[in-house]
């Protein structure tokens, strides 16, 4: 095998190992994918400042997110379906994070229930919680998550209904997939994926099966959304959620400076600028783009981290720069993920952590939470926001 130098590697070979209809869910934003496209590129706009003849011995990735250290601010972010990009996907995650020391992050939507991440990591890990209609059911799984040491709850406040992602309709995205000719000849290249499935009981949407009441297709993330997701989420509710949950709260999907103003003043822990990796509302700047005005308007009154586009440790770099003092990746180690289980991850989160040691190095940095505007060059009216 070729040697894997980044993660643009380990996607290649996710695309290569895993069958098309996940890798597709995966690597899709919604509708144009205008605000998927811009997360990337806008980070490439960015430019470093080189600085020389500084003493760079000694240099520090460590820090902390939401009072939890971390070898490095990056959080594995929730992922739905993750379990299908791989056999037993949230648990080969989970651990390879515990081992590297960063935060892991379970979807609701994960296959490996919450339970079954908890048999198998050893380290507490993050739930993130997707507010549906059924009372019952959000309680419930709030209880779950506290009986399995979950150390966070990282609430997802962009998506109660779903962006349209075209291809997820095309390919007739389920979990477990529907055995049509076209998937069992796509299947049919993609034998060791198929093989590991076969080795695993894990192969629906293992934090609902059985839990939740009157679903109409368990295997459809779409219709699940249509139907469970509730439309009229507000902070009324999400106040109740911070209160039944009493732990460290994290809020997911903030990118706009009022919105941002409101979550502070709520009293949440932290919360995450994020236009859900592009998938969501598809127009939306890109995180990067919104970052500086969010900081600006709630200061140090939360912790402010983002997601959506950082596929290196130099995007994880400018972000801190700008600001940031987490990120959460998704796509990034989801590669890794795709290609090579448990190793991959690992090799994506050592990827990530060599890039932004040596790039905050050329920067003549040896901490990161020292990094700020002056390590940057930004192109003039770049943060200039449309009216
Ligand atoms: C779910 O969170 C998705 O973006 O598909």
């Amino acid at each position: 095998m070729a040697v894997i130098t980044s993660i643009d590697d380990l996607k290649r070979l996710h695309k290569k190992r895993t069958p098309k209809m996940f890798f597709d869910y995966a690597e899709s934003g919604s509708y144009t994918e205008q605000t998927f496209r811009d997360n990337t590129t806008d980070f490439a706009k960015i430019r470093l400042r080189q600085k020389v003849a500084v003493d760079m011995s000694g240099r520090s990735t460590a820090s902390k997110m939401a009072g939890q250290p971390v070898a490095m601010p990056v959080a594995l972010a929730p992922i739905g379906l993750c379990g299908m990009q791989r056999a037993d996907g949230e648990i080969k995650a989970a651990r390879a994070a515990a081992q590297f020391g960063v935060p892991f992050t379970l979807s609701t939507m994960s296959i490996c229930s919450i339970e079954d991440v908890g048999a198998h990591c050893p380290d507490p890990f993050w739930f993130q919680l997707y507010v549906m209609n059924d009372n019952d059911f959000v309680d419930a799984i709030i209880e779950r998550a506290k009986a399995a040491n979950c150390s966070a709850l990282v609430l997802t406040l962009d998506l109660q209904i779903l962006g349209q992602r075209h291809k997820d309709l095309k390919n007739g995205l389920s979990a477990p997939p529907k055995l049509t000719l076209p998937v069992m000849m796509d299947m049919a290249t993609k034998l060791r994926w198929g093989m590991e499935m076969l080795g695993t009981p894990r192969r629906g949407f293992g934090n609902i099966i059985g839990h939740a009441k009157g679903v109409g297709d368990t295997a459809s993330l779409m219709s699940w959304t249509a139907e469970q997701f509730d439309p009229k989420l507000d902070w009324a509710k999400i106040g109740r959620i911070r209160d039944q949950w009493g732990g460290k709260l994290i809020l997911k999907g903030i990118l706009d400076p009022e919105d941002a103003r409101i979550a502070a003043d709520f009293g949440a822990d932290a919360i995450v600028v994020s236009n859900h990796g592009g998938r969501q509302l598809d127009g939306a700047l890109s995180s990067i783009r919104m970052l500086p005005s969010i900081k600006a308007a709630v200061g140090d009154k939360i912790e402010v981290w983002l997601d959506s586009g950082i596929r290196s440790g130099q995007d994880v770099l400018k972000a801190l720069a700008l600001g940031a003092s987490g990120t959460m990746i998704g796509r990034a180690y989801l590669h890794g993920l795709g290609a090579m289980g448990e190793a991959g991850v690992t090799q994506a989160l050592q990827i990530l952590q060599k890039e932004l040691d040596v790039t905050m190095a050329l920067c003549g940095e040896r901490n990161v939470q020292d990094l700020g505007r002056s390590n940057l060059m930004v192109p003039n009216g770049f943060f200039d926001h449309y009216n």
